[in-house]
C-alpha cells in the first residue's frame, strides 16, 4: 500500500480600501495580476443586480478602471448582472447559466471572474466558478457587513438544495478578496445590523477583548456609524480568516466546526421561515440560545449571559421568532431537527460548539433536548 499525499498551498491576499473602481485606486488590479505581473489578465465582472441599480455609474467606472489599467487587464465583456440574495442560491439554474456566460466569454482557468455583491451572491456565482473549468480564478468584492466580515474571505460556496442549506458547493479559496467600505453605504439598516452577528460570534470564541469592544461600541455600531463599522469588519475578517488558515482543518474534514457557532439552530430557522429570516439575524438567535445551553450546562460563568445576550440587542438584533415555535406533524419542534441536518452536513459525530468562556469554544457531542426547550421559552419570554 502507497500513501499518496497531497500539499496544496493556498494563498490569497485580503485588502480593506475605498473606491475600489475609481481609476486611481490600484488596489483591485494589483490583487488580479499578483502572480503574473507581465500579463494582460483577461477578467469578467459579475455584478449584483441590487448593487447595480444603487450605484448607476458602476458600468462607466468599471469601464474606465479597466481602460486605466488596459496594459495589464482586458475586459472579457460588459459586467453579467444578475439577480442576488438568498433567492439566487434556489435552483441550480443560477450557477448553470453563470458557467454559460463564462464559456461564452471565454474564460479560462487562469482569466479572473470578479464577483461583486453580498453573501448569497458571493456564493452562488463562487459555486459556479468553482466547477467551470474545475475552477476558474474569482476576486470577490463583497458588498455586505456579512459578507465583508465573514463568508468572502473564506473557502466555502454553494447553493441551498432540498430544502437544506448550501447541500451543493465545494471548498474553493478565490484569487483575492477586496473589501471596499464605501459600497455598504446603500446597504439598508436591516441588512447592516444582520451582518455584525458574525462578528459577535467570531469574538464570543475567539477573541475577548473583541468583544468587550464590541459591547462598548454596541449603540454606534447600531446605528452604522464609522469609524466602528469598519473596525468590527476588520477584526472579524482578520479572526475568521486566521481561523481558516492557521486553525488545521480549512476544508473540514474533521467534525469539528467552531466558525459555526449558532449555527445549527440559524440554518433551520432560516428554512422554516422560507428565508425570511436573514442569515445574520438567525445566527444571532443561535448565539443566545447556545450561551444560554452554555450556562445552563456549566460551561460558561452565567454572569456572561446578560452582558451577551444584552449586546446582540443593542446592535439591533431581535432574538424571538415565531418560526422558533413550529412544530412538525408528529407534534415535535421543528427547529431540533436542525441538531440532526447539522450533523449530516458535517458528517461523523455530532460536534458542537458551546463557550467554555468568553473567547474560548468548547466541543460538545450531545445537545440536551429540553434545555434546548427551556433556552427557547427563556428567548420567548424575554421578548415579551
Ligand atoms: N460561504 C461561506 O462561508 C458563508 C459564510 C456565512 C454566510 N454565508 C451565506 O451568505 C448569505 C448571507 O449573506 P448576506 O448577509 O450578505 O446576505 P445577501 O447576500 O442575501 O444580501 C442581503 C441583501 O442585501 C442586498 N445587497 C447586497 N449588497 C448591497 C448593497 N451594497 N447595497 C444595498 N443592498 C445590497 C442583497 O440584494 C440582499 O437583498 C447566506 O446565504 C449565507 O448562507 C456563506
Ligand atoms: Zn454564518
Amino acid at each position: 500500500v502507497q500513501l499518496s499525499r497531497i500539499t496544496v498551498a493556498l494563498d490569497y491576499p485580503i485588502a480593506f480600501t475605498r473606491g475600489v473602481f475609481k481609476p486611481g485606486n490600484h488596489v483591485l488590479r494589483d490583487v488580479i495580476t499578483r502572480r503574473e505581473p507581465g500579463k494582460r489578465h483577461r477578467v469578467l465582472f459579475v455584478v449584483e443586480h441590487a448593487v447595480w441599480s444603487l450605484w448607476p455609474g458602476l458600468g462607466a467606472e468599471v469601464q474606465v478602471w479597466a481602460e486605466a489599467h488596459a496594459a495589464e487587464v482586458e475586459l472579457a465583456g460588459a459586467p453579467l448582472v444578475l439577480a442576488g440574495g438568498e433567492g439566487c442560491k434556489a435552483s441550480i439554474t443560477e450557477p448553470l447559466a453563470v458557467a454559460e456566460r463564462l464559456d461564452a466569454s471565454k474564460m479560462d482557468r487562469h482569466a479572473c471572474v470578479v464577483i461583486v455583491g453580498g453573501g448569497a451572491f458571493l456564493d452562488m456565482v463562487g459555486f459556479a466558478a468553482a466547477i467551470t473549468h474545475r475552477g476558474v480564478r474569482t476576486v470577490r468584492v463583497p458588498t455586505t457587513v456579512l459578507s465583508q466580515a465573514d463568508s468572502a474571505v473564506g473557502v466555502k460556496n454553494g447553493i441551498n438544495a432540498f430544502g437544506k442549506k448550501n447541500f451543493l458547493g465545494t471548498f474553493a479559496a478565490p484569487f483575492g478578496v477586496v473589501n471596499d467600505a464605501d459600497l455598504l453605504e446603500t446597504l439598508p439598516d436591516r441588512e447592516r445590523i444582520a451582518g455584525m452577528s458574525e462578528a459577535v460570534k467570531v469574538a464570543l470564541i475567539r477573541d475577548r477583548d473583541f468583544f468587550t469592544w464590541i459591547e462598548a461600541h454596541a449603540r454606534a455600531l447600531h446605528t452604522g456609524a464609522q469609524p466602528a463599522l469598519s473596525q468590527l469588519i476588520q477584526r472579524s475578517a482578520e479572526l475568521h480568516a486566521r481561523h481558516i488558515s492557521t486553525g488545521g482543518d480549512p476544508f473540514e474534514l474533521g467534525t469539528a466546526r467552531p466558525l459555526d457557532f449558532g449555527h445549527w439552530a440559524a440554518h433551520k430557522l432560516e428554512s422554516l421561515s422560507d428565508f425570511d429570516v436573514r442569515h445574520g439575524e438567525a445566527v444571532a438567535i443561535g448565539i443566545a440560545l447556545d450561551t444560554f445551553h452554555s450556562v445552563e450546562c456549566g460551561f460558561l460563568d452565567r454572569r456572561w449571559l446578560e452582558p451577551i445576550v444584552h449586546t446582540l440587542e443593542l446592535l439591533g438584533f431581535r432574538l424571538w421568532r415565531e418560526e422558533l415555535a413550529m412544530r412538525d406533524a408528529d407534534g415535535a419542534l421543528s427547529i431540533l431537527a436542525g441538531i440532526q441536518e447539522f450533523r449530516e452536513h458535517l458528517g461523523g459525530e455530532l460536534t458542537l460548539t458551546m463557550l467554555a468562556d468568553v473567547g474560548q469554544g468548547i466541543e460538545v457531542h450531545e445537545l440536551d433536548d429540553a434545555l434546548v426547550l427551556r433556552g427557547l421559552d427563556w428567548l420567548r419570554a424575554r421578548a415579551r
